[in-house]
């Protein structure tokens, strides 16, 4: 079979930094192009820089690797994206729009589009909320992502492409700060441990919402992308859910291994996007139709952060 040529946009943010290793190490280096505003000093493979919003720019680069799947990584978050709404809509969905577009065009075989919990808002269910349910978002992030979702059933729809997508919780990790989100303090507790044993958390002590860590964030989004088509019975993006959990519960289970780590909560304007998500998560429908299936739980992920930070 041929191998796919692989276009990544957003290939310096949290996600995109790991997912293009995986997928280097999955297809080979030299089957990977990775795309950004700036270049990253250890990166290693093909890299071009890249606007999304630069369509001329796009194309060009899809004609030059004759690029065969695209992972449209490129997005600004919940928090920063209710800074400048116009800009997030331009980059979370005009982008897109014109992604799908070319991929249209130059008859793409794949593309990936990854979507959020932030596409919930207060009228969802907020306990084991479903794949399909009421979908109110409160943000322009969430906004600009269920509309995301909206048009890739559409081109899947109407011309049949092969578009997948993922709904990640808040993504856990230790490469790569995640920037803008309001799943962030999961991270940033982490790094303030290991430097300073304490957190000043923007969340309050007790608030839930669902999580994943990035192995199984890895191994979901290469699943996904490899499982044969017709097991794929939705083309907007599948829920998926590592665990749930609380700031006072994540500080406890760092406590474990940091005993004089102390936190303490200032709830800033997140609280109000956090509230309006989830906080668990059914992800039966991923379960089933491409075999999902987590690797870590809050205690295996803790353990595996604080083996790995370097600070
Ligand atoms: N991590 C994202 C955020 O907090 C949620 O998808 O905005």
């Amino acid at each position: 079979m041929k191998k796919p040529i692989i276009l990544v946009t957003g290939s310096n943010g949290q996600i995109g930094t790991e997912l293009v290793n995986a997928l280097q190490d999955r297809y080979g280096i030299d089957q990977i192009i990775a795309t950004d505003l700036k270049d990253k000093e250890d990166s290693v493979g093909i890299f071009e820089f890249m606007d999304v919003l630069n369509v001329d720019r796009v194309e060009r680069i899809i004609e030059k690797y004759e690029v065969t799947q695209i992972y449209h990584l490129a997005a600004l978050l919940s928090s920063r994206g209710e800074d400048n709404p116009a800009l997030t809509w331009k980059i979370n969905l005009d982008a897109y729009l014109s992604i799908l577009h070319l991929a249209h065009k130059h008859k793409i075989e794949k593309i990936f589009f990854p979507s959020t919990i932030g596409v919930y808002g207060p009228t969802t269910p907020r306990h084991n909320t479903p794949q399909n349910t009421s979908f109110i978002p409160g943000t322009v992030y969430g906004i600009s992502k269920i509309t995301g979702e909206l048009w890739s059933q559409y081109y899947r729809n109407r011309f049949g492409m092969d578009i997948r997508g993922i709904r990640y919780p808040g993504v856990i990790s230790y490469s790569h700060l995640p920037v803008g989100g309001t799943t962030d303090y999961a991270v940033e507790i982490f790094f303030e441990a290991m430097k300073n044993k304490k957190y000043e958390c923007f969340l309050k002590a007790d608030t839930r919402l669902p999580m994943v860590y990035m192995p199984d964030v890895l191994k979901a989004t290469l699943d996904l992308m490899a499982a044969p088509a017709k097991d794929i019975s939705i083309s907007y993006a599948y829920n998926i859910s590592g665990f749930s959990l609380t700031p006072n519960e994540l500080y406890e289970a760092i406590k474990v291994h940091i005993p004089e780590m102390t936190i303490s909560y200032v709830p800033d304007d997140r609280q109000k996007i956090a509230d309006s998500w989830s906080e668990t998560i059914d992800d039966s429908v991923a379960r089933n139709d491409w075999n999902w299936n987590p690797d870590y739980n809050m205690e295996s992920m803790v353990k595996d952060m604080l083996a790995n930070i370097k600070i």
